[in-house]
């Protein structure tokens, strides 16, 4: 495990804010991997345009949301991935550790934003279904990202996706983290390439009684 990911820092910020930036979550050679992983894929063709809805109100919608993605799985499975996943499994562990939040599993998608793509304002769950408890984004952008390349995650930090705001960069090697319920959330249109792993910490639905 060559993370210097440390769970302590985002479990204070998740109690305090809601949110939190983390820089430098994996070493560069892990952050470099992923990046190359996701490209390896992108070649052969393999990550698809996500869509919103699901079941059979699945749809594609491009000016809503632009970006192609393949879910993480143990076919994707290499020493990167495994050091990321690990860093995950100890967040997660932290985190119910120290806020019982109950999170029983971590999906997550390699994605993709091309030039152009963006993701209008959301909350991070399907409509009647809250089994999304913490979002997670680890950028693997190479070299330095400039406010002019576009493509911030732009966070509402009121009830409504307006007013007060915080935009982050999404600099390779950046994790942040939020509360998928709380913050309403956009991707504005990046004018270049945007990598990164999207993430939830999830809890299984309790059985209706
Ligand atoms: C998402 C999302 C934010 C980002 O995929 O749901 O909000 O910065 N991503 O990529
Ligand atoms: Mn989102």
């Amino acid at each position: 495990m060559t993370a210097n990911a440390d769970p302590g820092s985002a479990v204070d910020a998740l109690v305090e804010h809601g949110w939190v930036s983390l820089p430098h979550w994996l070493p560069d050679e892990c952050v470099s991997q992923l990046r190359q992983l996701s490209e390896a894929n992108w070649r052969a063709g393999r990550l698809r345009h996500a869509g919103v809805g699901r079941g059979a109100g699945f749809r594609v919608l491009p000016e809503v949301r632009g970006d192609r993605v393949l879910w993480l799985d143990d076919a994707t499975a290499d020493a990167a991935t495994a050091d990321f996943l690990a860093s995950m499994e100890g967040l997660r562990l932290a985190f119910n550790r120290a806020l019982y939040l109950g999170l029983d599993y971590f999906e997550a998608h390699l994605t993709m934003y091309p030039p152009g793509a963006r993701y209008r304002p959301h909350l991070d769950h399907f409509r009647n279904s809250h089994h999304r408890v913490v979002s997670s984004v680890l950028y693997l952008n190479a070299g330095d990202w400039a406010c002019a390349d576009g493509g911030q995650l732009r966070l509402y930090l009121g009830s409504q996706p307006r007013g007060e705001h915080v935009d982050i960069l999404p600099c390779g090697g950046t994790m942040v983290l939020f509360l998928s319920q709380r913050f309403w959330h956009e991707v504005l249109p990046a004018g270049r390439d945007r990598w990164s792993i999207t993430g939830w910490f999830c809890r299984r639905p309790t059985a209706q009684i």
